[in-house]
């Protein structure tokens, strides 16, 4: 034992508070990590507010962490200790279960899920499962590479997976966390870039992220805007408002897509007939896997793709992530340690 570390946990729902714990070893197939960064995604809303599916509390919340490995259990060959390492939010896949055997991990039904199933990286220090985990590389900082390991890794997954074709018109729809980062990787894959958001406070913003168009959905209709553009072969929906994504259907050119990542409290509304006239989709998609994490880093290495974060101590984790949930980030707040 090598005594305690510092961590944020939910202790009731709607409460965050600082606690001393007691460092524990890593069990087989685990790491301890000596946390330097951790993003504060809006998914994080569900187990501060204690109403992710399973969830008990208390819970440290946190998935998207960075720090080192300081201890390893028995049988984790792959890592070494002083290594820099990432955890996302599906961090451990069951293996045994039918998606696992199919290799679909991401969709495996019963994985570990950082701050959910298990604490996650509000706190000095995270096991983790060595399955889990991402390298990180040399060319980012823990700050940096933080936001890449959910918001980076889940949008750009959901781009790369879609069949597109380079110069493709492609939306992304909320202008947070996830969506500056889809902006960019839009930008990098090489599709026309179009980012929807609301009010024009955020327009120079999305062009210096790489925007070709801006779009203003609370000044005019979004959907007839990009139908103006020619149709979106794909627009990725990053909002946490139901509401706001069914009618972008409208949007879509013909077997166009809509990629729904946000996940809003209140239903998507949708009209068939645009669906059924087009061959037009809608469909889910979430994060990836600890290699997809891996090729997302990398890529944002070789396209120079960044988060634009704000950093916090760990102590603030409750003001800084109600600065998140007022929509004031710019555009991620990512909690640092002494260490970090
Ligand atoms: N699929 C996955 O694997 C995955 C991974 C991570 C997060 N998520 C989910 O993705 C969502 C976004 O997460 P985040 O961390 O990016 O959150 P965030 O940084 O808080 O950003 C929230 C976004 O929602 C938009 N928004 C808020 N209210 C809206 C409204 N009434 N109408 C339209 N848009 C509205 C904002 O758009 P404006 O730019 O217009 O202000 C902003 O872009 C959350 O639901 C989160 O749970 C899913
Ligand atoms: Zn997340
Ligand atoms: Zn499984």
């Amino acid at each position: 034992m090598a005594g305690t570390y510092k961590a944020v946990e939910v202790s009731a729902p709607g409460v965050l508070r600082v606690v001393e714990r007691q460092v524990s070893e890593p069990r087989a197939g685990q790491v301890r990590i000596r946390v330097e960064a951790c993003g504060i995604c809006h998914t994080d809303a569900a187990t501060v507010m204690g109403i992710y599916p399973g969830l008990t509390l208390p819970r440290v919340p946190g998935h998207e962490v960075v720090g080192r490995i300081e201890a390893i259990g028995s049988g984790v060959s792959r890592w070494k200790i002083g290594q820099r390492v990432g955890v996302g939010l599906i961090a451990g896949e069951d293996g045994v279960c039918e998606p696992c055997r199919r290799g679909d991990t991401v969709n495996c039904q019963n994985p570990v899920v950082s701050g959910v199933s298990a604490d996650g990286g509000y706190a000095e220090v995270m096991i983790a499962e060595a399955r889990g985990i991402a390298s990180i590389p040399d060319e980012l900082t823990s700050a940096e590479a933080a936001p890449l390991l959910c918001a980076g890794i889940t949008t750009y997954n959901a781009l790369r997976n879609a069949g597109l074709r380079g110069g493709d018109l492609v939306a992304v729809q909320g202008i947070g966390g996830l969506g500056h980062l889809g902006i960019q990787f839009a930008r990098g894959m090489g599709f026309r870039t179009v980012a929807l958001g609301r009010g024009r406070e955020k327009e120079k913003l999305a062009k210096d992220l790489g925007a070709h168009v801006y779009i203003d959905s609370a000044a005019e209709d979004a959907a007839a805007a990009l139908q103006r553009l020619g149709g979106a072969r794909a627009i990725l929906a990053t909002g946490t408002s139901g509401d706001a994504m069914g009618s972008l259907v409208s949007g879509l050119a013909v077997r166009g897509k809509l990629i729904v990542v946000g996940v809003p409290q209140d239903p998507i509304q949708l009209n068939a007939f645009p669906l059924v006239f087009g061959g037009r989709s809608i469909y889910g998609s979430l994060t990836g896997t600890p290699i997809d994490s891996e090729d997302t880093l990398a890529f944002s290495v070789l396209e120079n793709i960044r988060p634009m974060i704000e950093t916090a101590p760990l102590e603030q984790a409750a003001d800084a992530f109600a600065r998140m949930m007022e929509g004031k980030a710019r555009f991620r707040m990512v909690l640092v340690t002494k260490g970090g």
